[in-house]
């Protein structure tokens, strides 16, 4: 290379690094604690998995049997609703016990990852291990687990494996959801004592030798996990944030995990800093855009587990939020719960199967898409494809009411730009006038919500 060329390209590279530094400044500066990870495949899988914008999260433990919260009715705070009349210790003794019947004999990874890909989901994370420490996968360190019960002699016994199998196979990122706190292991609520709160139930200074034993416990459970014989993950969702990831020897154990899986994205949730990697609003939505990645948990019905009889969210109502999540830049991880048999029950289905055949007319406004300056007018909720030459509104219509007859937003569209109602492909005829666009909404179409995409003809 002459002497010239080689000047340039160092220019190039300073100028571009320049711009580069300068646009992390920028994004850092809103990021409320975020920490952009160093490691390149991090950041890669980071992307890649900013584009999928629609995951599940599946709770499921022992507290699907009686179709109960999810381990919280054993924490002694004030919050929580247990049964009139009764008695603390007892309760406690009941849901430990529940273990024993826990047969989920119709168990079908395939069926859960077939129904979830048909709704358009690009990503699942899976309960591996919830506060009240009972393992849905096979660990050699514990006997409270799926694999111990009445389920032990079935060959999918293991059942975390199975589950990321399925969905692996259906070419879904696959997440282990691991809660750090474990209120079934000595070292962390000793049956010594009584058990208060959420935390430990002593002094870690006057008992080291119990915080240890729980420490190597959750350490060992960590790298089984991530030690490859569950494959290669994508997400390990560590939930639980009153006890940090510092504590369990993370830092430790990621280096080894990422040699499984190169680029694992670790979410250490509610622990600002570099374990992080993305940000998890809880069954809510952030006030306005975010340029960092993140992704709010929001469940189906109002439990994360599956509940008899639950209330659920309607198809409609689910677009709406995932149109308004990934308009200012997140995903939304949805929660469902599977059936104590083992089973996704009918009525998920039927909501799932309406939103995924939205997704499949509609999705190009949702997949992969970036966030657009102009995000949000009313009802609509705008995204732009990557090259920024296609713009996107997604019309979120709301439970018990119709479509207008038109929609109308102050965003300049430019004049020659074509109108496609992506519902139906359909072209559409938009007029801008003092700096409105009006769209006429067709009569006679299906009462949904709409998706509209607008490309300039240049
Ligand atoms: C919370 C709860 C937990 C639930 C989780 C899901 O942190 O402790 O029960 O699993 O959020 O987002």
């Amino acid at each position: 290379m002459s002497f010239r060329k080689a000047a340039l390209c160092l220019c190039a590279v300073i100028v571009w690094a320049g711009v580069f530094a300068q646009n992390r400044e920028d994004i850092q500066e809103q990021a409320d604690g975020y920490v952009w990870p160093t490691d390149s495949t991090v950041l890669k899988k980071l992307h890649q998995w900013q584009d999928l914008k629609f995951g599940v999260l599946m709770h499921w433990g022992i507290y699907s049997v009686p179709g109960i919260i999810e381990s919280w009715s054993i924490c002694n705070e004030d919050w929580i609703r247990r049964p009139e009349g009764s008695e603390y210790e007892s309760y406690k003794k009941w849901y430990w016990g529940l273990s024993d019947e826990f047969n989920p004999v119709k168990f079908n990874p395939e069926q859960w990852a077939d129904v979830f890909s048909r709704a358009g989901m690009k990503y699942m994370i899976f309960t591996t291990k919830h506060h009240d420490g009972f393992c849905m996968f096979d660990s050699q360190y514990s006997d409270y687990g799926i694999a111990h019960g009445p389920f032990k002699n079935n060959p999918k016994k293991d059942v975390a494996k199975y589950v990321f199998d399925a969905f692996r196979s259906k070419g879904f990122m696959v997440g282990a959801y691991f809660s750090k706190p474990d209120w079934h292991h000595k070292g962390f609520w000793n049956p010594y004592y009584a058990t208060p709160d959420r935390h430990p139930n002593y002094k870690k200074d006057k008992h080291p030798d119990w915080w240890q034993s729980y420490v190597d416990y959750t350490g060992n459970q960590l790298r089984e996990l991530t030690g490859g014989r569950y494959g290669k993950l994508d997400i390990l969702w560590l939930d639980g944030g009153w006890i940090t990831g510092d504590e369990v020897g993370i830092n430790e154990i990621l280096p080894d995990a990422r040699k499984v899986s190169p680029g694992l994205i670790c979410v250490d949730r509610t622990i600002k800093g570099p374990n992080e990697n993305y940000q998890t609003p809880e069954q809510s939505i952030p006030k306005t855009q975010i340029r960092h990645p993140w992704e709010s948990c929001i469940t189906l019905t109002d439990s994360w587990g599956w509940v008899p009889n639950a209330n659920f969210k309607s198809s409609r109502k689910v677009i709406g939020i995932l149109a308004e999540i990934v308009a200012k830049g997140g995903c939304l991880v949805l929660g469902v719960g599977p059936t104590p048999e083992g089973l996704i029950e009918d009525k998920a289905i039927t909501i799932l199967d309406e939103i995924g055949d939205w997704l499949s007319r509609c999705g190009e406004a949702i997949y992969s898409t970036r966030i657009a300056e102009h995000f949000n007018e009313g009802n609509l909720w705008f995204t732009q494809s990557k090259d920024g030459k296609t713009v996107y509104a997604v019309y979120a219509l709301e439970d018990g009411k119709e479509l207008p007859i038109e929609l109308s937003w102050s965003v300049n569209l430019p004049k020659d730009s074509k109108v496609v109602l992506l519902n139906s492909g359909k072209k559409l005829k938009a007029s801008v006038k003092d700096g409105k666009v009006t769209v006429k909404i067709p009569k006679g179409i299906r009462q949904e919500p709409l998706a509209l995409k607008f490309e300039s003809a240049l």
